[in-house]
């Protein structure tokens, strides 16, 4: 008898053919996710299951799974899964790391070069028809030559992020819960607190999964210790921020704007209010949306899902200990 295995939405074609001989395949159709309860009904079945982001893959969910050996999530973050759950039932959980890592780092530059010049608004103004000039003061911006980027977190995407500087002449900060004396020879990045790269730097790119320990890292107080001038960009996850007060912040101007690709609650509600600022650029979590990075995606947790489902170490195993369960 085949493993059965349920995706939880059609991912493209390269890793569902990966798996079509070898597993009893069910592929959730919709263009919205299972609710839980229905994941939970799915799970109960199953041998494997392919979650994306959003599936909530906490212990409810994965009690139910009698039979699951391995939960291979279709992207590099999986704050959506209780790993110490799995890991006591003895179930692997992967992820896709390095295959997302140029493309999220391309959408984060985008969010900061659009903020910084303002180029939505721009937009949107000439579609208007509102230019009736050449300005002088016309939607005036923020220079991205000489300026200093503050990096949180500086694993792959954040380092991919910093690169993407080189041809600005920036001074470049980061934040790490670990040092990266190599890292900082390679790309001319120096180490700063929290606190010291907040007052520091004029764009601040939050790189950092989310965790106990970074969410709500930045909040009132950090918002505060920001530069007039400074602009957010988070293609990490929205609870790194405390929304609300970033709501705040840019209606006051306590910094400048704001680049998001990440919301505490996704898909954001249509009446949220960071949609009326003007000094916010949105985009639907799309960082990682490019055909090549999606499909090397699909490609890596088809491998992943395999490996765990034969008895194989996945190459992306996120939690080891489960080995021992
Ligand atoms: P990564 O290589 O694991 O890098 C994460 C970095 O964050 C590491 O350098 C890590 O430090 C650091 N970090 C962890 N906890 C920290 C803390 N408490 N304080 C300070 N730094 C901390 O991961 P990645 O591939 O770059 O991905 C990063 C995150 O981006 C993912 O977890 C995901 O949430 C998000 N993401 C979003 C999109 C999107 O579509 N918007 C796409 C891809 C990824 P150490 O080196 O000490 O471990
Ligand atoms: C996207 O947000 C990912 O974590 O892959
Ligand atoms: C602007 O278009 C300029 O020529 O300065």
């Amino acid at each position: 008898m085949k493993p059965k295995v349920f995706v939880t939405r059609r991912i493209p074609d390269k890793g569902l053919k990966m798996l079509e001989d070898k597993v009893d395949l069910k592929v959730w159709e919709g263009e919205v996710g299972p609710n839980k309860e229905r994941i939970i009904e799915e799970v109960a079945e199953i041998d494997g299951l392919i979650s994306l982001l959003s599936d909530p893959i906490d212990r409810e969910v994965l009690k139910a799974g009698e039979n699951l050996k391995v939960v291979s999530n279709y992207a590099v973050g999986y704050d959506n899964i209780d790993v110490d759950a799995a890991t006591k039932q003895g179930i692997y959980v992967t992820n896709t790391p390095g295959a997302l890592t140029d493309t999220t780092a391309d959408l984060a530059f985008a969010l900061l070069m659009a903020t910084a010049r303002r180029i939505v608004e721009a937009d949107k103004y000439t579609r208007d028809g509102n230019w009736k000039a050449w300005g002088p003061k016309l939607l005036l911006g923020q220079d991205m030559t000489n300026a200093s980027l503050g990096i949180i977190g500086l694993g792959k995407i954040g380092q991919a992020m910093a690169k993407r500087s080189s041809g600005f002449d920036m001074d470049l900060y980061y934040y790490n819960r670990s040092s990266k004396p190599k890292v900082e020879e390679e790309l001319n990045i120096n180490r700063l607190s929290l606190d010291e790269l907040l007052t520091t730097c004029d764009f601040i790119s939050l790189h950092c999964p989310l965790t106990a320990e970074t969410e709500g890292l930045i909040g009132e107080r950090e918002l505060k210790l920001m530069k007039e001038n400074a602009i957010l960009i988070n293609t990490a996850r929205g609870k790194v921020v405390d929304q609300d007060v970033l709501y705040q912040a840019l209606k006051e101007g306590w910094i400048a704007g704001a680049g998001l690709d990440v919301f505490e609650r996704e898909p954001i509600a249509d009446d949220n209010p960071l949609l009326e600022l003007d000094n916010v650029v949105v985009a639907p979590h799309i960082g990682s949306a490019s055909f090549s990075a999606r499909e090397k995606m699909a490609e890596m947790a088809a491998q992943n899902l395999l490996a765990g489902l034969e008895g194989r170490k996945p190459d992306n195993l996120v939690n080891e200990e489960a080995l021992e369960n």
